[in-house]
């Protein structure tokens, strides 16, 4: 028997890179879709210095039906989908909404359109975020899959939202032949130990862990932290970071869930809340990146960033229990991880 195929839909992005590792070390077939508008070939070399295969890869804009058409019948023996290919960024996504629209919920409806109408049907792991939840009440902390949903911050947190709506209907309407598990994240941080993968932004970083590595590199000045006057115990709002290479790893569980004729547990469409169960502050984390690495990031505190929520981190017991699954990469060796990868791309 062949390798079963898996599609990796933005495969060539930050997460989709480090599952398709994941997924080749568990003896999947990677096929990746990407257009590269937001990462590079660089990322397929990397990939392949970590196998040592180079991956099947079609540069595709999975918002252009007639381009997935075309790679549906080129491979018609595609099992499984994990759809990562979306744009993501909050602030770029409130002043340009109709491209999130346009880009986040047509790829998610041309991809559907071609899973449903196969025969075989298909799995589909949605790459969701928390931001579903936005400020969650203080009794709704930390967060369960329970917690209810509320009017979305962002275009970006709309499309998450709306895309997992359109997928829930059509596996509805599948009736059985589409099964999907909604993967929500909450921070993903942190680089292959290998240092061949990692994130890189593209511009001025808009996220804390990446703007920590360039301060340390010496890119940026100083780390603007957005506010320290939250109501929480250092005056900085917390989140809960997750390491990619855990993160990565959660996706294969949720492949194995859909896949393996023993579970048949799950509903056709399940939610899954992925962190770590600890909410860290901005503050906690320069500290614990300071100490990991030994590296000096000066930082000041300025006004708080407009649309962040306060405090927000997971109750992942669902998908420690239900995937057998935990994320439990110490942060020492997350923030170590992280400064590696800068440091090799920076040529440090
Ligand atoms: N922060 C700073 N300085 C920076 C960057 C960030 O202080 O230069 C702070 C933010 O104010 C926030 C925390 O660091 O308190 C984390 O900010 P990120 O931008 O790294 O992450 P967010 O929690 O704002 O956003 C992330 C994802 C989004 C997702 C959102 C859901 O990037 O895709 O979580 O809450 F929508």
């Amino acid at each position: 028997m062949g390798k079963r195929q898996v599609l990796v839909t933005g495969g060539a992005g930050y997460i989709g890179a480090h599952t398709a590792v994941e997924l080749h070390a568990a003896g999947y077939e990677v096929i990746i879709a990407d257009n590269f508008s937001n990462s590079s070939p660089g990322v397929l070399e990397g990939i392949e210095r970590i196998t040592g295969v180079k991956p099947v890869f079609h540069r595709i804009d999975c918002a252009d039906r007639s381009q997935m058409v075309t790679l549906f019948k080129e491979y018609p023996g595609i099992e499984a989908v994990i759809h990562f290919a979306a744009f993501k960024s909050v602030g770029e996504s409130v002043l340009n909404p109709l491209a999130y629209y346009r880009n986040n919920l047509l790829s998610m409806i041309n991809l559907l359109g071609e899973m449903s109408v196969r025969e075989r049907g298909g799995c589909i792991v949605f790459s969701s975020s928390c931001t579903v939840y936005g400020q969650p009440a203080p009794e709704h902390l930390p967060v369960s899959e329970e917690a209810p949903l509320q009017v979305a911050a962002s275009p970006y947190g709309r499309t998450k939202q709306i895309c997992e709506d359109i997928l829930s209907d059509t596996v509805k309407a599948s009736e059985g032949k589409l099964k999907a598990i909604s993967l929500r994240y909450f921070n993903p941080v942190g680089a292959h130990p290998s240092a061949y993968i990692g994130e890189l932004p593209g511009g001025v970083p808009q996220n804390l862990l990446p703007f920590v590595t360039q301060t340390a590199a010496g890119l940026r000045e100083c780390l603007n932290i957005f506010g320290s006057d939250y109501n929480t115990p250092d005056g900085t709002c917390i989140r809960d970071y997750i390491y990619v290479c855990d993160l990565a790893k959660a996706h294969i569980k949720a492949l194995e869930r859909m896949t393996s004729v023993a579970s048949g547990t799950g509903e056709n469409m399940e939610y899954f809340n992925l962190g770590t169960g600890k909410g860290l502050s901005v503050m906690e984390v320069v500290k614990g990146f300071v100490a990991a690495t030994g590296v000096d990031v000066p930082y000041k505190i300025t006004g708080r960033r407009a649309g962040d929520v306060e405090q927000v981190w997971a109750d992942p017991s669902k998908a420690n229990r239900e995937l057998g699954w935990r994320a439990d990469t110490p942060m020492d060796q997350v923030y170590r991880s992280a400064w590696e990868w800068e440091k090799r791309i920076r040529n440090l």
